[in-house]
């Protein structure tokens, strides 16, 4: 199949995804075009033909994707051969690769690569907070070499198969218990509440959050010029003693690619 570019959708709410999905993007060497599905109001600027490599990248959050990725991913159907990437804290990844997997299959893509790596934790920000390294971004680069190399040979007569890990039943949502808030450094200039994935965060008081809809993303503290939205210290820290025991910082990314039927 000769490929004519690559199209990048990513769900990245402090950057670790965009990052690593634009080093997948750049290794297949095809010109790139990008699409942020993170905002609240994103709406798929692509169609998307067998001519097209796609790159799904999405964070794990607590073992699944964000849904308001899938949410927005179902606003066009899928075509062609698709990479499917998720970063992780260096926790696990869980069912995220599966359950994406499924859902890109579902839209029509054909998934023929996927990739897990390890970046900082965007919640307990001193794990991994020095991944990606250079040397992570060099495997994603090559991943994408590859991924692509493999679309382009693939005949049209035999199917993709590609395992990945995870398991269905998906492990349910659990969201986290702790929203971030404003403190008084907070001047209300609104980019929180225009960035926030979700609508968490009223425009006409951005130091407020709505901790219903919040899903805990950390893109208001990532995006905030003031540094005034966290989650609390003592929440911090409980998630950190929670979760620090459960993560290997230095554990490899580990890439799969489809093997044809
Ligand atoms: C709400 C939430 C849940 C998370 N759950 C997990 C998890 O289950 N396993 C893990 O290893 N990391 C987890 N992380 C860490 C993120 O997956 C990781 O930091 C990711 O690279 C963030 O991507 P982004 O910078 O594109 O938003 C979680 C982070 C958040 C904010």
């Amino acid at each position: 199949m000769q490929l004519k570019r690559v199209q990048l959708i990513y769900f990245s709410a402090t950057e670790k995804t965009k990052c690593i999905g634009q080093a997948v993007a750049k290794g297949t060497g095809l010109p790139v075009q990008e699409w942020d599905a993170t905002a609240q109001r994103a709406s798929n600027p692509f169609e998307s033909d067998v001519q097209t490599l796609t790159i799904l990248a999405a964070p794990v959050f607590v073992g699944r994707i964000p849904q308001p990725f899938l949410q927005r991913l179902q606003q066009k159907k899928g075509n062609g051969p698709a990479i499917l990437v998720v970063t992780y804290g260096a926790r696990a990844s869980e069912d995220a690769l599966l359950e994406l997997k499924k859902e890109a299959s579902k839209l029509g893509y054909l998934p023929i690569a996927a990739g897990e790596f390890v970046a900082q934790h965007s919640m307990a920000c001193t794990i991994a907070e020095h991944r990606p390294t250079e040397q992570d971004l060099k495997e994603a680069e090559e991943f994408g070499r590859k991924a692509a190399l493999l679309a382009q040979a693939m005949p049209k007569d035999r199917l993709p198969v590609l395992e990945v890990p995870g398991q269905d039943p998906y492990r349910s949502h659990n969201k986290v218990a702790f929203a971030p808030t404003a403190n008084k450094n907070c001047v209300e200039c609104g980019r929180c509440a225009d960035r926030c994935p979700v609508g968490a965060i009223p425009a006409e008081h951005p130091n407020k959050t709505d901790k219903q809809k919040c899903i805990s993303c950390m893109r208001c503290v990532f995006v905030c010029p003031m540094q005034a939205r966290s989650i609390g210290f003592v929440e911090k820290q409980l998630i950190y003693h929670k979760i620090r025991k459960l993560c290997d910082e230095n554990q490899p990314n580990r890439m799969w690619f489809a093997e044809l039927q």
